[in-house]
């Protein structure tokens, strides 16, 4: 039997949020910002369908872990080492089907955020354009959720830190935390992440997904810069104060606090054992340092790397990369 369309409110996959925040008329259409107009132009013209553009009928073996035995970060440890080859290819399509599920998760949330930029922003242009991104991060649901079920065929919840992250973001009433939460913070590291992930996989209806969500995600992020310029140039140092705040607790977050616990839990590894040998693995340090090569510059461009961020930074291992060049990395992706 088919199941109902519509969810019953007992429903456990359902959860709501209260959110409030002004929604905006804007009763003047001009455009002030070209800048903004070009970026919309260029996402109606660079609109793609997942289900045609996609070559769906590649077969992914769901045992296949996906990537190179070389980058394992649990080579070495104990309870890991002691498994047989079967359970150990196991632990490691459970890391890479973790992965791909925050990804889900974390395009459901830019949904959602998309969708509250189209009400709350205060003009015309980065309503247009917030429009163009909901219809994006839809497509980026879509795919991630199709490659899960139909390639992977395992599925995690949202983790509890990512989460936290998204609900402050959609709960927030004030606009510009909404852009600096998901267009500068979550998305600008998702790039990064998204990068790593096509560079390392031989799975090409993976690695093809991932560079048509690369190709949108790159104009989010520049959307939420362009709207977000000399914005903070004027604010009362009291206002600006939350803003830093939010950027050093999210970025120290979203560091050390996304490396799949869950999957420790599930293999029945000490959770703690397997987070420190998460932190200290080579490998993962530089993932996550480099995740942060789009964010730091971006902050920098707003004028939020002020000293108090830029000494949380440093703290961090992540000031190095205030003179980094994010056009310069999308066009080595080819994304220009
Ligand atoms: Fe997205
Ligand atoms: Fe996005």
């Amino acid at each position: 039997m088919a199941s109902s369309p519509s969810p019953s409110p007992s429903d456990a996959a359902l959860e709501r949020v209260l959110t409030s925040y002004d929604t905006c008329y804007v009763w003047r259409y001009g455009s002030p910002s070209s800048a903004l107009r070009e970026l919309y132009a260029k996402a109606k013209r660079d609109q793609w369908d997942g289900a045609s553009d996609l070559d769906w009928s590649i077969d992914v073996d769901p045992e296949n872990p996906l990537l190179p035995a070389a980058i394992n970060p649990l080579q070495g440890f104990a309870p890991y080492e002691k498994m047989n080859a079967r359970e150990q290819i196991r632990v490691r399509q459970s890391q890479v089907s973790w992965q791909l599920s925050q990804f889900m998760h974390g395009e459901q949330g830019a949904l959602i955020v998309a969708s509250q930029l189209v009400s709350a922003v205060p003009f015309m242009d980065a309503k247009l354009y917030a429009a163009s991104q909901t219809m994006d991060e839809a497509r980026h649901v879509e795919v991630f959720s199709r490659y899960l079920s139909e390639k992977i065929e395992w599925e995690w919840p949202v983790n509890e830190n990512l989460k936290r992250l998204l609900d402050g973001i959609i709960q927030d009433s004030r606009w510009d935390l909404k852009y600096l939460g998901m267009q500068i913070l979550v998305e600008g590291l998702a790039m990064a992440a998204f990068a790593n992930f096509h560079q390392l996989t031989s799975e090409k209806l993976l690695k093809d997904l991932i560079h048509l969500v690369m190709r949108d995600e790159s104009r989010h992020v520049a959307f939420g810069v362009l709207s977000l310029q000399d914005y903070y140039a004027q604010m009362p140092a009291a206002e600006l104060r939350d803003r830093e705040d939010f950027v050093v607790s999210a970025c120290e977050l979203m560091r050390d606090r996304l490396i799949g616990e869950e999957t420790a839990d599930y293999f029945g590894f000490q959770r703690e054992a397997y987070t420190q040998c998460m932190l200290a693995s080579p490998i993962l340090q530089l993932f996550r340092t480099q995740l942060f090569a789009r964010v730091v510059p971006n902050l920098r461009r707003l004028g939020l790397l002020t000293p108090k961020v830029r000494g949380e930074f440093d703290r961090l291992g992540i000031l190095q990369f205030e003179h980094a060049d994010p056009a310069a990395q999308d066009a080595a992706l080819g994304l220009a």
